[in-house]
């Protein structure tokens, strides 16, 4: 069976864009199933970098048809900006990009609501969403009655069908702001239309297309985004995010039957961050995580906020790799970590003076949960240049095999530095298949 997932394994930006790009050449289908403008994936090619929020990391290789599929939400004049800003750089966006007319589309309403909301404190803090409209259109999507989506904004009583929303709308977000709000429904209609006819070269149904991709065992690359512990049933709730960012959601955001995925890549960064609210039991709110957010340049690509940084979690980890059925984890970022003497890598949690190696359901106790961590020495040398594994300074690999065996899983990409180039596989399979793009 042909399909290969992407899942990153930790709260988010984890570098699935780098390699799902890497690995593009090897699939004819790539396919963005869930989240929407929330996603910053960047993709970095020689001196051009490229930030995709939307569009599958795919894009940029000719051969490969791009799919966004049920579970998306879209948000029209952002992925109409990001085709535009492609073309504008010389990459093809046509028949290559196909978009399901079932996925949701994020209103204006929508936006609206997630700034008033993302000022309510939950649990003790505020979610600090990216703003961009997602836990209110998924909201609408599973209540049914105020949903739009992107094939009813073809049909003829689609004027209709915003007039009576605004109305509703409009009480709603009075409501909740405690201010008079006025949607101008003409205005709405009119700005949507035109996106619609902007982006109908794209919309189809993308289900039958790629049920018939599996049927004719056609090879199929699946991006996830966001990251398993921002789940919305398995992550930190309420400090999530509002589709199924672990492996489990593949199937049912593409629609295709689980069957149909044989192997899941893990992405990890061999630290951990983590952008908006919520516990983080190894965050390191001092020197140490300050100097790898400069070292990682770990600022939101979405948002631009200062991720929060901290130590490598493992007993996350192996939760996420385990509830998403990893195969092999891609670690990144080894070359974040070169110049410190030692490193912490948490084994355990303490929760109320007792060891567990479970990650916590509820948010109350992670947030009591911690830290028991193994030391690890560091090994103070610059890897970014370094292209064969073998090469690896010894305690970069002894760091590698640590993480392996701690997430019950093996490392078959090391990643370090942002280039394509910048990656090794350690499986030779893997090295056969990709190492030349990864080098050309
Ligand atoms: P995504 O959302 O998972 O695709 O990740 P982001 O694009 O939000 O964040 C990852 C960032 O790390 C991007 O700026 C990448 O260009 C960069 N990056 C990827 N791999 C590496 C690496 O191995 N080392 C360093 N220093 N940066 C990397
Ligand atoms: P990529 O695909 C990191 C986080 C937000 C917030 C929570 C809910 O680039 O890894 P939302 O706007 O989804 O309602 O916000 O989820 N979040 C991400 N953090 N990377 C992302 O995407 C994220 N998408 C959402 O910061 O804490
Ligand atoms: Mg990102």
């Amino acid at each position: 069976m042909p399909g290969t997932c992407v899942i990153g394994l930790q709260w988010g930006d984890e570098a699935k864009g780098k390699l799902v790009d890497l690995l593009t050449s090897d699939f004819e289908l790539v396919v963005r199933y869930q989240g929407g403008a929330n996603a910053g994936h960047t993709v970095v090619v020689g001196d051009q970098v490229y930030k995709l929020h939307h569009i599958p990391s795919g894009i940029l290789n000719e051969q490969v048809k791009n799919l966004i599929t049920p579970g998306v939400v879209l948000n029209p004049p952002t992925i109409l900006q990001e085709i535009s800003t492609l073309r504008d750089r010389g990459i093809r966006v046509a028949d290559n990009l196909l978009i399901s007319d079932r996925v949701h589309v994020v209103m204006p309403w929508h936006l609206h609501e997630d700034r008033i909301q993302n000022q309510v404190v939950v649990e003790g803090e505020n979610i600090g969403t990216t703003l961009r409209g997602i836990g209110p259109c998924y909201r609408d999507k599973v209540g049914r009655h105020s949903a739009v989506r992107l094939g009813d904004m073809y049909r003829p009583d689609f004027r209709e069908k915003i007039e009576h929303l605004t109305v509703a709308k409009q009480q709603l977000l009075s409501s909740l702001s405690g201010e008079a709000v006025t949607l101008d429904a003409g205005q709405i209609h009119r700005e949507f239309a035109q996106y619609a006819e902007q982006l109908r070269e794209h919309v189809t149904d993308t289900t039958p297309m790629l049920l018939d991709a599996v049927e004719a065992n056609r090879r199929i690359l699946f991006e996830g985004a966001q990251g398993a512990l921002l789940d919305i049933d398995h992550g930190t709730y309420p400090f999530v995010t509002s589709s199924n960012s672990s492996g489990v959601g593949v199937a049912s955001g593409s629609g295709v039957p689980a069957s149909a995925i044989n192997r899941v890549i893990g992405v990890i960064k061999c630290y951990t961050t983590r952008v908006g609210g919520g516990p983080f039991p190894t965050e390191q709110d001092n020197e140490v995580g300050q100097h790898i957010r400069d070292r990682g340049n770990e600022y939101g690509t979405t948002t631009g906020r200062p991720r929060r940084c901290g130590w490598f979690d493992a007993v996350a980890v192996r939760y996420t790799a385990r509830l998403s059925g990893v195969t092999f984890l891609s670690l990144m970022m080894l070359d974040v970590l070169c110049e410190l003497s030692e490193i912490q890598v948490c084994v355990a949690y303490k929760i109320d003076g007792k060891e567990v190696g479970d990650f916590p359901s509820h948010v109350d106790d992670l947030r009591r949960a911690e830290p028991v961590y193994e030391t690890l020495p560091g090994w103070q040398q610059d890897v970014s240049e370094i292209d064969r594994p073998e090469d690896l300074p010894e305690n970069a690999k002894r760091y590698i095999q640590r993480i392996g065996e701690l997430i019950g899983r093996p490392v078959g990409v090391v990643s370090v530095g942002p280039d394509r180039a910048q990656t090794m596989f350690l499986d030779a399979e893997l090295a056969e298949t990709y190492g030349k793009l990864a080098r050309s």
